[in-house]
């Protein structure tokens, strides 16, 4: 779902020196993605365009898994088998997410035992949304509504991204983050209409806790994302994380509203001069705590991973020794 780690990349990945040749080829480049045009694996892309991808979309696809673990532990207690069944299919959705994405960076030249290898030893990031804790089942609800309502608001323009297998996976994948979050909005619905009071209270702690992690989604403010720029030049990004978060703040004031839950920001009103609401100041310095490793449940979520990672050896090994035996096979006959 979520790739708000996209902007997190620290300053060496920017643009290295080239050669007279390097800069007319890049030239050629951009102004080829400038006019539209999609990069496909086998075409010539500079050096730093490919780094940037691997790392987003890789990125993007750690998250997808990490993603699962917050809602798997609620797959038990979920309160219906409608509701229950309707969150089995949502965190197989994010594998699947996970796994069409690993599929395109790897087209970059980068394997997937690299990327988990990055990810396993903390190089590499994922959206720092999954180091918070699920307390309860309106959180379930919640971070459909506003997590994957995040991601949509990421994705949709990714759609268009200029790498044309990330875009394609995209397409599919925004379909379904469009599945996931109305599953949440209803779900968050049917407590507020229906529910008992200690329901209501239930969503307005989950909202209450949620909400502003969720505005952190879309990454640092537009002039502490350094990279972001050549990133739009390239057709990676298409809006800023700021225009991005705006417009996710304008869509969910209404939601909000149609729910009967209150967001918490005293500072959030319509401003009619500028079209959009305002809202309060976000803590940044908790975003950077988490992305740093010092959230709620880092420790916990890269420990679930790496567990999963090491048990699942004994199924590698037997996959490679039955691809040997079939290689052998083969030569043999
Ligand atoms: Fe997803
Ligand atoms: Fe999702």
């Amino acid at each position: 779902m979520y790739t708000q780690a996209m902007d997190t990349a620290p300053p060496d990945v920017l643009a290295p020196v080239r050669n007279a040749d390097e800069a007319a080829r890049e030239a050629a480049f951009e102004a080829r993605v400038a006019a539209g045009a999609f990069v496909e694996p086998q075409d010539w892309m500079p050096a730093h365009y490919r780094r940037t991808l691997v790392r987003q979309i890789s990125q993007h696809a750690h998250s997808e898994c990490v993603g699962m673990l917050p809602e798997g532990n609620w797959v038990t207690r979920a309160p219906t088998l409608k509701r229950k069944t309707i969150l089995l299919a949502k965190i197989q959705d994010e594998a699947g997410h996970g796994l069409y994405l690993y599929a395109a960076a790897e087209t970059l030249g980068t394997s997937r035992d690299e990327m988990l290898q990055a990810l396993h030893s903390g190089k590499a990031k994922y959206s720092s949304i999954f180091n918070y804790p699920t307390l309860s089942w309106a959180d379930i609800g919640t971070i459909g509504w506003l997590v994957d309502g995040a991601a949509i608001m990421n994705q949709v323009p990714l759609t268009r991204c200029s790498y044309a297998p990330y875009a394609r996976a995209m397409v599919r994948v925004c379909r379904e983050e469009s599945f996931h979050q109305r599953q949440g909005f209803d779900s968050l619905l049917v407590m507020m209409k229906e529910g008992s009071e200690a329901q209501r209270a239930m969503v307005q702690d989950a909202v209450d806790r949620w909400w502003w992690p969720s505005l952190m989604m879309f990454g640092p403010p537009d002039a502490d994302s350094p990279n972001s720029a050549q990133s739009m030049r390239w057709g990676i990004k298409r809006l800023s994380n700021d225009e991005l978060r705006q417009k996710f703040v304008d869509a969910c004031v209404e939601q909000a509203r149609v729910l009967g839950v209150t967001l918490p920001d005293p500072e959030l009103k319509w401003n009619e001069a500028r079209g959009h609401h305002d809202f309060g100041p976000i803590d940044w310095a908790e975003f950077w705590r988490v992305v740093g490793g010092h959230g709620p449940c880092n420790t916990e979520r890269l420990g679930a991973r790496v567990k999963a990672w090491d048990d699942g050896a004994w199924v590698r090994d037997a996959a490679l020794a039955h691809a040997r035996k079939q290689i052998m096979k083969e030569a043999a006959a």
